[in-house]
């Protein structure tokens, strides 16, 4: 096991980050006297090893994100004799990151947590940080709590399975964060190694998840609890992108809908004065290199269901969405968009 990074996060809390293999995941998880590995039956076929009793296998899927889940940890947790000591292993992509993480959080006011991304979205985006959750009242992520996981355990071997529809989404978060990078390095790094990433060579996708690492690190560092308006900053693409999402009732990956995103945003700015061509489109450049659609526009007709979605975006503050926009490379800003410009950047194409 390698450590990649120890990340201080909220009260002083700190979360190690290590590469590792399958094999080292089950001799930590063995070095614990008491712990419950939380999968789904996706990635506890992935994980490969064998699944005991300290195990419990979920159903996979977003829908299953939800209070029966937790009460499913909570009920094995209780059954299983788990004291406040004992460690949540969460084993698999976000949804079970992030619902391990909860159950970890609430039990006996906080048991300990590692989680071991399967995933690359859970890999870049889902492990570090803190958030916790689960979806309630029709919308995402709205239950949860701030419980940043004591470790990270990423292997890259254990991503070989995952779908190539996961991946990309995946990769959508990670050329996202290229964007938001103060420097140059993780661009470069994926210009220069397209094929490699494409191919996901195990020592190729283990540099790219410590360099897109190290950008969510540089964020949420600076702004643990989400308050100072810093981490807004990740959700670059985001409007626009799950309001694609919606309009297409999740028929495109998250991933997908951000790549899309991000493209939109960067366009945005430039028709605002904020954001040069260059980036705009050497960031469109990129997009396109790694397979992305970013040239894709909604039919003009479904405008209004789209712009109703955007409404709904959660990064609303006084009833007003602002978007995260780019002044330059890693020089996020957050403003509006009045509505003529976002009908113009989603529907015509430039
Ligand atoms: N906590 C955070 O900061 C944070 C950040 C980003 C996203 N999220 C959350 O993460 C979730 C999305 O995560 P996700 O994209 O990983 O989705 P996911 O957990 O649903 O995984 C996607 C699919 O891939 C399968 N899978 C996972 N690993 C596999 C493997 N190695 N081989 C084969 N199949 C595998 C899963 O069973 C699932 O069907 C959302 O709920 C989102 O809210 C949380």
């Amino acid at each position: 096991m390698e450590k990649l990074f120890s990340v201080p996060l909220k009260g002083g809390t700190i979360t190690d980050v290590y590469t590792c293999s399958p094999d080292d995941v089950e001799r930590t998880i063995s070095s614990y006297p008491s712990s419950l590995s939380v999968f789904d039956d996706n990635t506890a076929k992935a994980y490969g090893k064998s699944i005991d009793s300290m195990s419990l296998i979920l159903p996979h899927g977003e829908e299953h994100k939800n209070w029966a889940s937790i009460d499913s940890i909570l009920a094995k947790a209780i059954e299983s004799g788990l004291a406040r000591d004992s460690v949540f292993f969460g084993i698999g992509g976000g949804v079970i990151l992030d619902m391990t993480a909860f159950a970890a959080s609430i039990y006996m006011r906080g048991a300990r947590c590692v989680l071991v991304p399967t995933t690359l979205l859970s890999a870049v985006d889902a492990t570090l940080g803190g958030k916790t959750g689960i979806d309630y009242g029709g919308a995402k992520n709205t239950v949860g709590t701030f419980f940043p996981s004591e470790s990270v355990l990423i292997c890259t071997e254990l991503l070989k399975t995952l779908p190539e529809s996961e991946y990309r989404s995946g990769l959508g978060e990670v050329l996202k964060h290229a964007l938001l990078s103060e420097n140059a390095e993780l661009w470069n790094f994926l210009l220069d190694n397209k094929d490699k990433v494409l191919s996901r060579d195990g020592n190729t996708v283990s540099e790219m998840i410590r360099l897109s690492l190290e950008v969510k690190i540089s964020y949420i560092t600076r702004d643990p609890e989400e308050k100072k308006g810093i981490r807004s900053a990740l959700n670059l693409g985001h409007t626009f992108g799950h309001a694609l999402e919606s309009l297409y009732d999740y028929g495109i990956s998250h991933g997908e809908g951000v790549a899309w995103g991000v493209v939109r945003a960067l366009e945005a700015g430039e028709a605002m004065g904020i954001t040069s061509h260059s980036l705009s489109s050497s960031a469109s450049e990129l997009f396109r290199l790694y397979g992305f659609d970013e040239g894709f526009r909604i039919p003009e007709d479904l405008f209004g269901r789209y712009f109703k979605a955007i409404g709904k975006d959660k990064k609303k503050k006084s009833g007003e969405v602002r978007f995260v926009l780019l002044e330059g490379q890693g020089r996020p800003v957050l403003k509006p968009i009045d509505e003529d410009l976002v009908r113009r950047i989603v529907t015509k194409r430039a």
